[in-house]
């Protein structure tokens, strides 16, 4: 992982071509758009490698985090069900990120995604009353099981459009499956074979999408970044909170305003003060 030294100056992209009103508009037509050439690759290839061996450990299986609370622990989950299958890593903005070079460009492209979809650069970033923030997670579809069901992802009035970094390709990295998304004209498109290292997709993901099985090619299985706009939850309402919290530290709370009636108590009736 790289580290707030090593990632500073070389984090960039280039937005040489990146032209917003184009790239909305495609949107807006057909729901999904491709702009290329955006990171430069040792950049990609860098993140590739940092993610392939992240995801190489030992990984805790629990369920995809839809709601994550305030203050969440950053986490790095493996999910199989009837639905999907897949590594997924939880880079929360206000914990130290778990790559910083992932981060730093998570970050940029989102704030590339705000301008194609007209909202402010830092939205998402800064956290509003009504919790709506984003994260930064990459995603790890492993080779011959790695999927994800279609779906439409919930959203409120606001545009709920993704931008997508890709870190391995299709037809070199594996062959068949990866991102498909039924257009607005109904048609099933198949994402991933229109992108080469460095583009940057986006679509709407209140569209149907999905990933179908990744297999064959290097067998590297397929790995993606970006960021994940949601309605944090408060933290004492989230069973994953609860769960963290020992037994010792539950009762120790909940006894430590009746000890301070009581200490209270002995104060006022003791004259001490
Ligand atoms: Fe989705």
């Amino acid at each position: 992982m790289s580290t707030p030294d090593d990632a500073g100056a070389a984090a960039d992209v280039s937005i040489d071509n990146f032209n917003a009103t184009k790239l909305r508009e495609a949107l807006i037509t057909d729901g999904f758009a491709v702009a290329k050439a955006i990171v430069p690759e040792p950049i990609v290839d860098a993140m590739r490698d940092t993610w392939l061996r992240a995801y190489a450990d030992n990984i805790k299986q629990a369920p995809v985090i839809w709601g994550p609370f305030l203050g969440e622990a950053n986490r790095i989950l493996f999910h199989r069900s009837d639905s999907c299958c897949m590594y997924r890593a939880y880079d929360f903005l206000w914990n130290r990120p778990i790559d910083v070079t992932t981060r730093s460009i998570g970050l940029k492209l989102h704030r590339l995604r705000n301008c194609v979809a007209e909202s402010q650069s830092l939205d998402g970033e800064l956290i509003r009353e009504d919790r709506y923030g984003i994260y930064i997670t990459t995603s790890y579809y492993p080779p011959n099981y790695g999927w994800l069901a279609e779906h439409r992802d919930h959203a409120d009035g606001r545009r709920h459009w993704h931008f997508m970094l890709l870190m391995t390709m299709k037809k070199k990295s594996y062959e068949d499956g990866g991102l498909f998304l039924i257009n607005r004209s109904g048609t099933k498109t198949d994402i991933d074979s229109l992108v080469r290292p460095g583009d940057v997709i986006f679509f709407d993901g209140t569209l149907p999408h999905g990933v179908e099985p990744v297999s064959g090619g290097a067998g590297l299985g397929r790995l993606q970044m970006f960021s994940i706009p949601t309605f944090m939850e408060t933290p004492q309402k989230n069973d994953r909170l609860l769960e963290d919290i020992t037994f010792k530290r539950f009762f120790r709370a909940k006894l430590r305003p009746i000890k301070r009636k009581l200490i209270g108590f002995k104060r006022s009736s003791g004259g001490i003060y």
